[in-house]
């Protein structure tokens, strides 16, 4: 039989819909699988603030024990999270702040280090100077603004390099698509363009194709994932120059939540590091992530194993029992 579960964790996620949310979530059903005692729920609020804030009063209705959430937008989604933290219910924020300094614990990568980490490799890559493009996240939400401010700030440094337009986003590639074009023609002598993540790079690099500019200009993303469309992948066949690093953080935030809950010590603030990944290293990254991917494949199998050899031992009891009974 399974355990009663003790502890009931709602994960409010702002979308389920790309590779890098699944890998956060993939991430966290690995470590939950360590903690059969507690269940675990996820509502994903498509991008929508207003659902996210619906879903996160149900969790309240619902019951649970540990909040996390990544927050859609910050303004909008704000009130109802430090609402759960009056409430004496822990919350865990994940990668996407609210306004507000009511959580228990954060969990994520550092946007602004990110950002600045992007100026500082583009200055380098671009020999300090030339002309950049912006690709931002969806306004008003907190990686957006942050990569923003820490890639502006470490251009500052470079006064031969120029931030010459900006184009924002809804984070995802198709946005790119319709607003890169125009911008672009208006600004043709761009060097490279730094996009907040690597589907909005993709989306750069499919653009400056089409008008015969992906030769020139240069591309660096963010997000760094493994796998078929992931960040790696992209540089490594040179559709990108670079990729900055930032971790989902499931396993992170789960192992959180649990330290939370079992009255352990734990640190409220919790940076995932970043780092550049670029041809000089994307061979080394791209084994290492192999790596560990096949040794989570083979946890899982043995985690599988453990539950046959657990059922199969469960119904050997009952054999003895109904013998004992005859
Ligand atoms: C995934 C994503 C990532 C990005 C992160 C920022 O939903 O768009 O690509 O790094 O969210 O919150």
């Amino acid at each position: 039989a399974t355990p009663t579960p003790t502890y009931r964790i709602g994960f409010s996620q702002c979308t389920n819909g790309d590779a890098w949310r699944q890998a956060m979530l993939a991430g966290m059903k690995k470590e939950l699988s360590f903690y059969p005692e507690v269940s675990f729920e996820i509502k994903d609020a498509k991008y929508n603030s207003a659902l996210q804030e619906q879903q996160i009063k149900e969790f309240l209705q619902e019951g649970i024990d540990l909040l996390i959430v990544s927050a859609n937008e910050t303004e909008p989604v704000t009130p109802i999270v430090e609402e759960v933290y009056n409430r004496g219910i822990p919350v865990v924020i994940l990668d996407r702040r609210t306004t507000s300094k009511l959580y228990t614990a954060y969990v994520g990568g550092n946007n602004i280090e990110v950002g600045q980490t992007a100026g500082n490799y583009v200055a380098s890559l671009l020999k300090q100077q030339g002309q950049v493009l912006e690709i931002l996240g969806a306004p008003g939400t907190s990686p957006a603004v942050d990569r923003h401010r820490g890639f502006t700030q470490a251009l500052a440094a470079y006064p031969q390099l120029q931030l010459v337009a900006q184009v924002n986003s809804n984070w995802e590639r198709p946005s790119v698509l319709d607003r890169l074009p125009t911008v672009l023609r208006q600004h043709p002598e761009v060097d490279l363009i730094f996009a907040h993540n690597d589907r909005l790079a993709l989306g750069a690099y499919q653009v400056c194709k089409q008008l015969g500019l992906d030769r020139r200009i240069k591309i660096v993303g963010v997000d760094g994932l493994p796998g078929m469309h992931g960040g790696i992948q992209l540089v490594q066949d040179g559709i990108i120059n670079a990729t900055l690093l930032y971790s989902p953080g499931g396993e992170e935030a789960i192992r959180m939540a649990m330290k939370i809950l079992r009255k352990e010590p734990y640190e409220k603030e919790n940076s995932l590091s970043t780092m550049v990944i670029d041809s000089t290293n994307v061979l080394t990254m791209r084994l290492q992530t192999e790596k560990l991917t096949s040794q989570q494949q083979d946890i899982q199998r043995q985690q599988q194993l453990l539950r046959q050899q657990r059922d199969t031992y469960a119904s050997q009891q009952i054999v003895l029992y109904v013998l004992a009974a005859a």
